[in-house]
């Protein structure tokens, strides 16, 4: 039988199998006593489009500093177009589109004085730039918005500016932290429609974020991150077939009914959050007996998704 995998060219010329962009091994980042970062192994391909998902303090945004170069790694070895971050971080910076988590627009010019700014920081200059800027502009629904102040502007035009700044450089890979945290429906709509198809256009993306519906809309894989490491990763279906099932039971029960079901039916997954119950299986059939005997009002029986995989990872309890 024919070998169907794809083979690496023994010809001296491009290898079919493209590098990954960005290669991370046992990678580290420690503030003092603080490990923010713990040991992440990962790479990502061209065209990939990774979320990066974990509760507040997980190491998400000190890994995309580090991506892009505003922070180094303490320990291992991270590459961003196979160049070590910490070799040279400007040809790196030349080739990446960065939506940091906190809008770092300069609040006291306009919106086309902040495009400029940033150009001449990658030394882009003329007419060829402006037209891209104005195309950038038009693009994010911002064009009518170029004389504004930045502090004039709302939330969500400041936010489609940082991305349309993201895109100046025309880079290969955007790392978008938290793009659209704090926006109304109609702005994160509006960024999700103008991200895929950039995505289609071949550019690839590293998104980290608190909404797992933006996660599932967007993401091709997942890595579920905690206390600086990854503790899951894959694509959003094949993540929730292994960690919860497709289909969820949602209970009111108290410890007695709790032990009352595990002894009758061992083999489902559990969880309890206060006084809900969730018990996860690959079907609804196998949960819809239990729904007769055990169910009550406030009973649910549905499919399951990304947010019940966090949860149950990363737990149902507040973090402060
Ligand atoms: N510059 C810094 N100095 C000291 N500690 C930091 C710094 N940046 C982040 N941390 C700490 O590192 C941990 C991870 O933070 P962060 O990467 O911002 O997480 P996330 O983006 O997932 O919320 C947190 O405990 C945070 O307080
Ligand atoms: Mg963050």
């Amino acid at each position: 039988m024919a070998n169907m995998m794809p083979q690496a060219a023994d010809n001296g010329r491009m290898p079919l199998i493209a590098p990954p962009l960005i290669e991370a091994r046992g990678v580290v980042k420690r503030y003092g006593s603080l490990t923010a970062v713990d040991g992440l192994d990962f790479a990502v391909m061209p065209r990939d489009f990774q979320g990066f998902l974990g509760p507040n303090g997980a190491g998400k945004t000190t890994l995309m500093k580090m991506i892009y170069c505003l922070a180094e790694p303490t320990e291992g070895t991270l590459r961003v177009f196979g160049i070590e971050v910490r070799e040279d971080p400007r040809r790196i910076k030349a080739r990446l589109g960065v939506v940091p988590q906190e809008n770092n627009l300069d609040p006291d010019l306009s919106v086309w004085d902040n495009l400029m700014i940033y150009c001449r920081y990658f030394g882009l200059r003329g007419p060829a730039v402006e037209r891209r800027a104005r195309e950038l502009l038009d693009f994010m629904e911002l064009w009518e918005r170029r004389d504004t102040i930045i502090m004039h502007l709302s939330g969500g035009m400041k936010r489609r500016l940082v991305i349309a700044r993201a895109l100046l450089n025309e880079p290969e890979v955007v790392v978008l932290d938290e793009p659209t945290t704090g926006l109304d429906p109609q702005v994160r709509h509006l960024i999700w429609d103008r991200l895929l198809e950039l995505r289609d256009q071949g550019l690839t993306f590293l998104l980290t974020t608190h909404y797992m519906e933006e996660a599932e809309n967007l993401c091709d894989s997942l890595n579920i991150m905690d206390h600086g490491h990854i503790i899951a990763a894959g694509r959003p279906l094949d993540l929730v077939r292994k960690h919860v099932g497709e289909f969820v039971l949602e209970m009111v029960a108290d410890p007695e009914l709790e032990a009352r079901i595990t002894r009758e039916h061992p083999d489902f997954s559990r969880q309890r959050s206060g006084q809900r119950l969730y018990l996860y299986a690959p079907t609804s059939e196998a949960l819809a007996p239990l729904v007769s005997v055990y169910g009550s009002r406030e009973s649910r029986l549905r499919p399951t998704s990304v947010e019940d995989v966090f949860l149950k990872l990363t737990g149902r309890e507040i973090r402060e």
